[in-house]
């Protein structure tokens, strides 16, 4: 295990500490129970301190404000019972050790996406979840990053479905596949924040893979991409973005996305991945500057998951 960053300069960050950074600083000093609740993330934001372009996060009136969010009224439900029957970790649920071993890794990429911004503020906000192979467990970690993510105060959590071939999220959480990324990539007129299809799990949204199409890998790498995703970003300076990514070995979109994204986490099945398929899949992703191992169980069991998680810099 690589360890942790540490950061020093408190104090620098204390003057104008970002998103990212406010959320690595907490995690720094290890959650704090006793603290009362701060904004909650769907209130207005409190006023003179938001910068003029972030002031429309309010859902109350949504629809007088500027097109930033479209939302439809009911937040789908997601369901907890599949959840569980999949051994992962359930919203609301008691704190298993799944859960602290997801805490951990939350920590590593709000620590290391801190580190990003300073280059890149809005590719510190992307994370791709990449494996080498199929059923490395990609979706599995994929789906319990974003809940253990969206328990975060002061973040939004959007889970987009990237893995076009083998589109498994909303399926995952008992939802209905709809309109999503790709739909929104191959039509400028399609405003992708109006897919965005928000959950009553507080904090986390989704975004469906859409229309399967075989120009996926082209469509990523357009200008229109990095649109897309600018409005994904912009629709809400809280949001970070996890995306379920296909195989690095088997499919060429996922390279496409690490160049994309700010932070790639190489699922790792510790019975299974063989170093000759990592050495592989993190050169083929050497577009994300910032690769993280994480390696997955040996035995897949509800009550066994286990899990190790260790940073590496992409050679
Ligand atoms: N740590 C784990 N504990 C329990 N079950 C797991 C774990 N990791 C993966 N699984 C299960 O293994 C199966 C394969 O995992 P998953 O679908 O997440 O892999 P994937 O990498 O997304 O596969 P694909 O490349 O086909 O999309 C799923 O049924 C998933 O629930
Ligand atoms: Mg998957």
């Amino acid at each position: 295990m690589s360890g942790e960053r540490e950061v020093n300069d408190q104090s620098h960050r204390t003057m104008r500490a970002s998103l990212l950074e406010r959320a690595a600083d907490r995690w720094q000093l290890g959650p704090k129970p006793g603290m009362p609740p701060v904004a909650m993330p769907d209130l207005p934001p409190a006023p003179p301190v938001a910068p003029p372009v972030a002031a429309p996060v309010a859902t109350a009136p949504a629809r007088k404000m500027p097109p930033a969010r479209i939302r439809p009224v009911d937040p789908a439900r997601i369901d907890r019972e599949m959840l569980a029957e999949a051994g992962m970790l359930v919203p609301g649920g008691p704190i298993t050790a799944l859960a602290e071993e997801f805490r951990l890794v939350k920590r590593q990429l709000l620590t290391a996406a801190a580190d990003v911004e300073k280059r890149d503020a809005d590719a510190a906000r992307m994370i791709l979840v990449c494996s080498a192979q199929p059923g490395d467990g990609k979706t599995f970690c994929a789906i319990n990053l974003a809940l253990s993510l969206a328990a975060e105060r002061d973040l939004q959590i959007l889970l987009v479905d990237a893995d076009f071939a083998k589109p498994d999220i909303l399926d995952r959480l008992g939802l209905p596949a709809g309109q999503g990324l790709l739909d929104a990539l191959g039509d400028p007129a399609i405003d992708v924040e109006a897919l965005v299809i928000p959950t009553d799990v507080p904090q986390l949204s989704l975004l469906p893979a859409g229309k399967r199409t075989h120009a996926d890998t082209e469509l990523l790498r357009s200008d229109h991409a990095h649109d897309v995703l600018k409005r994904l970003l912009t629709a809400d300076p809280d949001r970070i973005i996890l995306f379920d990514s296909p195989p690095a070995l088997a499919a060429s979109p996922a390279a496409v996305l690490a160049s994309l994204v700010g932070q790639t986490v190489l699922v790792v099945r510790a019975d299974r991945s063989s170093e000759s398929d990592l050495r592989e899949a993190v050169a083929l992703l050497d577009g994300c500057e910032e690769i993280q191992l994480l390696l997955n169980a040996t035995t897949y069991r509800a009550e066994g998951a286990r899990f190790g998680y260790y940073g590496q810099d992409a050679e």
